[in-house]
């Protein structure tokens, strides 16, 4: 059953239960188990049926319209599969600890950190990084056209998540005014404190993209 939280409103998605938090808290718990208890005794997750740690998983992932088939480790993350395994680094790292948002992607439509999410877990989801946004035409999307006219960004590195992440904030409903957009886009840092422009952007995107 697919299990979600919220973490400075970015949905935090889980498979069964599993999240790369907890997968890993019970691989060190394992790997602190000592040595000759864990050769006298098949490992937690085997004797669950469940994939073993490095295992690879056979996954078919739905990006930006198109399918992608891979064997990952089943300890990927949805990150490190989308810039190390697709080749769409777009969306960045920034902590990998889900503190900055960099990483930030939408999942059936609802903003998502990749670096807390696995990607075993994303069976059957349609996932669109900053890659995707942009119309067939090769037109850009109203929010990227808005950035760029409201001079939203600097070094560019957060940029990515804060397009990805506004997108999703303005189809939850959540970019009414500028302190609600402040607010629900509170998981997106901006080392070059962009933040004025940011919210200025999104707030003409915002008629843009009901228009279009
Ligand atoms: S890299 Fe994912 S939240 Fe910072
Ligand atoms: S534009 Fe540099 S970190 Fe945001």
């Amino acid at each position: 059953m697919l299990g979600r939280f919220l973490k400075d409103n970015h949905t935090v998605t889980t498979d069964c239960g599993v999240d790369r938090r907890n997968f890993l808290v019970g691989t060190v718990s394992t790997a602190a188990t000592p040595l000759l208890a864990r050769t006298d005794q098949p490992s937690a997750a085997s004797s669950a049926g469940g994939p073993s740690p490095g295992a690879p998983v056979d996954l078919l992932l739905r990006v930006n319209g198109s399918d992608h088939r891979l064997a990952l480790d089943s300890r990927t993350t949805l990150l490190d599969a989308l810039r190390d395994h697709l080749g769409l680094t777009g969306a960045k790292k920034g902590c990998d600890h889900g503190q900055c948002g960099a990483c930030t992607v939408l999942v059936d439509g609802r903003r998502v950190l990749a670096c807390l999410t696995l990607a075993a877990s994303m069976r059957g989801h349609e996932m669109a990084t900053i890659e995707g946004v942009a119309r067939e035409d090769g037109g850009l999307h109203p929010m990227q056209q808005a950035f760029i006219d409201h001079d939203a960004f600097q070094c560019g590195y957060c940029t990515p998540g804060q397009i990805m992440s506004a997108i999703g904030c303005v189809h939850e409903g959540h970019a009414i005014d500028a302190a609600g957009i402040r607010e629900y886009m509170s998981g997106n840092l901006c080392r070059c404190a962009a933040y004025p422009n940011i919210v200025d952007a999104i707030q003409a995107a915002k008629s843009a993209m009901r228009d279009s």
